[in-house]
């Protein structure tokens, strides 16, 4: 009986620990891809501000609107530009040579970049912009250096700089900050939602099934919970006789 609880102990254990733990200076995402108004922003924020350079192709269009809680016309209208066909793949509006051509690196797919890199690097990687004081770099990136993507969300962020300090492998980027007189359209906390909000949905695309067998774990360990139960007053009673 005591393995058996052990047991149990540990599938659930498993089925809720599924969040690969925060490594190094990560910022925490907190993402929950059962929160549907945050998938819902994510997925218009995305559609707005990365599907220009990103694809998505793993994912399709008529997968969103059951785990985003909308209905097919609303992603029609707020999320798809240009001609879809049912069962289309969300592609990139740029061809990804031109983006090679243009940023240095072609911007990668990001249906599964949430589960390899994890949300938490994401979500890290989305704050970490600030303009180099090296003209001819531009937009940098504390976590990823000298990353050939532009800070897309500037408008919304505004224009961070970075801070810097003396460290035995010389003077390194130390923090990130926006100045006043460089604030964007939102607040401090307001961008860390909305770029909390993208990593949600980019976590969601890379495992559109993660919410649905969540709850499907549940209602299987609370099954096995009880049938375990029951089976062991079955056992006692017949055994009972044989005593
Ligand atoms: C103007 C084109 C462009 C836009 C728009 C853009 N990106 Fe990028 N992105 C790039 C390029 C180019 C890279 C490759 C950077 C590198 O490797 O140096 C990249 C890399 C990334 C990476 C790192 C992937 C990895 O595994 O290395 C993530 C994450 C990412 N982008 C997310 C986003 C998100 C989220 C948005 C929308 C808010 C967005 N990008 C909008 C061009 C773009």
């Amino acid at each position: 009986m005591r393995k058996i609880l052990l047991g149990l102990m540990l599938g659930i254990l498993s089925t809720t620990g599924y969040a690969a733990a925060p490594s190094g200076n990560l910022m925490d995402a907190q993402v929950d891809v059962s929160d549907q108004g945050s998938l819902q922003r994510g997925a218009k924020l995305f559609a707005n501000n990365c599907m220009g350079c990103h694809s998505a192709k793993y994912v399709r269009w008529n997968a969103l609107p059951e785990p985003l809680g909308v209905s097919m016309e609303m992603v029609e209208d707020n999320l798809i530009y240009g001609a879809y066909q049912a069962g289309d793949t969300i592609n990139a509006a740029m061809r990804s040579e031109d983006g090679a051509e243009w940023f240095g690196a072609a911007p990668p797919d990001l249906s599964l970049t949430a589960r390899a890199r994890g949300a938490d690097w994401v979500y890290t990687y989305l704050n970490s912009f600030y303009r180099d004081p090296d003209a001819s770099i531009g937009w940098n990136n504390k976590l990823l250096a000298n990353s050939s993507m532009p800070h897309v969300l500037w408008r919304l962020q505004g224009v961070p700089e970075a801070e810097y300090e003396d460290t035995a492998n010389g003077v390194q980027v130390a923090g990130i900050r926006v100045p006043d007189a460089q604030q964007g359209m939102l607040s401090t906390a307001e961008y860390h939602q909305a770029t909390r909000d993208i990593t949600n949905y980019m976590a969601f695309m890379a495992e559109p099934v993660r919410a649905k067998r969540q709850e499907i774990g549940v209602w299987v360990i609370g099954f096995l919970v009880i049938f375990t139960g029951l089976a062991y007053l079955m056992k006692r009673e017949y055994w009972r006789d044989i005593h």
